[in-house]
């Protein structure tokens, strides 16, 4: 009987395993604190399982501090997830670091199972509140703050920001703050947050020292909290220069110096041209690092008309943009029209001058014949050879020139030589004469 009884029991016992094992695979727990933990203040511990267990099980979560005098052992039987929350007391427990054991069973028939997963977590006790100091200004963009960068004379917003494990003191405690910067201490008040110009360019100590008051749980406590960063302050751009000829004769080299005054280094420039006028710039191309606020825009235009250099300077705290119009236009060119004139004027004269030239040995030729009584039938045909050739070279000199006058009358060359070397330094200095420098100052 007593036999049966057991393994009855046993074989329930086993199909319900069995049913569990099924729906259990590599559970995993992991443990959180909302800490830094505080002596006096409640901490919680948060368990959560993962992995694929059944939506409806439930568990054993046994916490455990193991180390900490008096040590605590607490089980709680939860779903996915359990907390615990637990206050140590300044009186027993000393500030340090220790272990949060935890270890997940299964809950079977209102008993604890067997192990299915385990997280060893480490946390800290302090005697202080703990938090951070959170500054914020505007213009200034976020990763600059988080690194502690601000802008010289322009109100900084600094606050005390308790962190999250101090919630509950929101509605349970008094606190007054007292500022110090570089050494210099402000009047305490009743507000976290302190508003102030930073007057020089250079790297500040800020600390803020806080006391509060806290009922918890029908008891006084008293906590201290002190909170530094250093904070470096930097001088904006107040100023950008751009100097440089923005009237180009087709061909020529845009040449412009930007310059910027006022601002700390680093700097980051970018510059983007454009047919069309653009609002609201913003670098969208990489952006290129300098020390010392001055760059160079040099620029071939390959056709003439308006373009627009969109321009903008950064450094850690502000932006300076600015749109600069370029106008290239074409000239007509006085040396095309003597390269047209010069040709023409010389192949008539050459012309004239042959003709003439001929027509004068011609003559003299006969009047020799006559004279002369030697006949020399040889030199005769050579000559006559040789002027058929000259004649025939004449020609065809007369109808090329003829040929590239009429048809090219601008001749092509001209023109491809120039945009063959658009650097050429003469064509530079040609738009020289026409400079017109002009100079784009803002002052904010
Ligand atoms: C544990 O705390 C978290 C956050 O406060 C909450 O979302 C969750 O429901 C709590 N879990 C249990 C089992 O109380
Ligand atoms: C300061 O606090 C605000 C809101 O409380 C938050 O959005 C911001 O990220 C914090 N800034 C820094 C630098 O921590
Ligand atoms: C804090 O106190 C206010 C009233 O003083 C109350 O409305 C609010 O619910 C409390 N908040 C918490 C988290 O207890
Ligand atoms: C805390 O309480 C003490 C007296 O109990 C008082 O002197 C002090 O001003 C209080 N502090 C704050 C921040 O309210
Ligand atoms: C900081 O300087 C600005 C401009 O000079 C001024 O408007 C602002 O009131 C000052 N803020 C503080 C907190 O002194
Ligand atoms: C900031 O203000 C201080 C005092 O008014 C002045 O001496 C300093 O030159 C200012 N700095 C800048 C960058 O404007
Ligand atoms: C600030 O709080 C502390 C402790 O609670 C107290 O001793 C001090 O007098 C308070 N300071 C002011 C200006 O209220
Ligand atoms: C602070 O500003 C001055 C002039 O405004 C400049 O000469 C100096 O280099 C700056 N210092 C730093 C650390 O940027
Ligand atoms: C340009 O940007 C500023 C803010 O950065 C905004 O106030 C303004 O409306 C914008 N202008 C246009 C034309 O988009
Ligand atoms: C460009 O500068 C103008 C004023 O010069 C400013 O209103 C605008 O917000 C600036 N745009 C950007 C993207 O910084
Ligand atoms: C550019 O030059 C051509 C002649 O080559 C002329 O027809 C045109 O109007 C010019 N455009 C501008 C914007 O000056
Ligand atoms: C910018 O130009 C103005 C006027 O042309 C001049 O007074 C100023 O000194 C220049 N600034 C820089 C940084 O070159």
């Amino acid at each position: 009987m007593r036999s049966t009884a057991i393994l009855d029991i046993n074989i329930h016992t086993i199909v319900l395993c069995l049913l569990v094992i099924e729906s259990i695979h590599c559970a995993r727990v992991d443990v959180e604190d909302d800490g830094p933990g505080v002596l006096d203040i409640p901490v919680t511990f948060r368990a959560t399982l993962s992995g694929d267990i059944g939506l409806e099980s439930q568990f054993v979560y046994v916490f455990d501090d193991m180390g900490v005098s008096p040590r605590h052992r607490q089980e709680i039987i939860s779903g996915r997830d359990a907390n615990y929350t637990i206050t140590y007391n300044s009186k027993d427990t000393s500030a340090d670091k220790y272990n949060m054991r935890v270890e997940v069973y299964v809950y079977i028939w209102g008993l604890r199972g067997w192990l299915i997963a385990e997280d060893n977590h480490q946390f800290v006790l302090q005697n202080t509140l703990p938090g951070s100091i959170n500054i914020s200004q505007s213009g200034v963009s976020e990763k600059a703050l988080t690194d502690g960068i601000v802008a010289t004379n322009r109100t900084v917003q600094m606050m005390a920001q308790m962190s999250d494990a101090s919630h509950f003191l929101k509605n349970s405690s008094v606190c007054n703050y007292t500022w110090v910067l570089d050494g210099r201490t402000f009047d305490t008040s009743l507000s976290p947050i302190l508003t102030h110009n930073f007057t020089s360019n250079h790297t500040y100590d800020v600390q803020v020292i806080i006391f509060c008051n806290i009922t918890h749980l029908k008891t006084n406590i008293s906590k201290l909290g002190h909170f530094q960063r250093s904070l470096t302050a930097k001088n904006e751009i107040k100023e950008m220069n751009v100097t440089g000829n923005t009237w180009l004769v087709d061909g020529a080299l845009l040449q412009l110096q930007v310059t910027c005054k006022g601002g700390d280094q680093p700097f980051w420039y970018c510059y983007e041209y454009s047919e069309k006028q653009r609002v609201n710039y913003t670098c969208s191309k990489e952006l290129f690092h300098t020390n010392d606020c001055y760059f160079p825009i040099v620029h071939y235009f390959p056709k003439n008309g308006t373009y627009y250099i969109d321009i903008a300077i950064y450094n850690d705290v502000n932006v300076f943009n600015k749109t600069i119009k370029v106008n290239v236009y074409e000239i007509i060119r006085q040396t095309q029209l003597s390269f047209v004139i010069i040709p023409i004027v010389s192949s008539i004269l050459a012309i004239i001058i042959v003709v003439v030239g001929i027509a004068y040995h011609l003559q003299q030729r006969a009047h020799e014949n006559m004279t002369l009584e030697v006949a020399d039938f040889d030199f005769q045909h050579n000559d006559d050879l040789m002027e058929k050739t000259f004649f025939e070279r004449l020609r065809s000199t007369i109808a090329t020139a003829m040929r590239e006058t009429f048809f090219y009358p601008f001749n092509p060359c001209t023109r491809a030589q120039s945009y063959d070397e658009p650097f050429d330094d003469t064509i530079a200095n040609d738009s020289a004469i026409n400079t017109n420098t002009l100079s784009y100052g803002i002052v904010k």
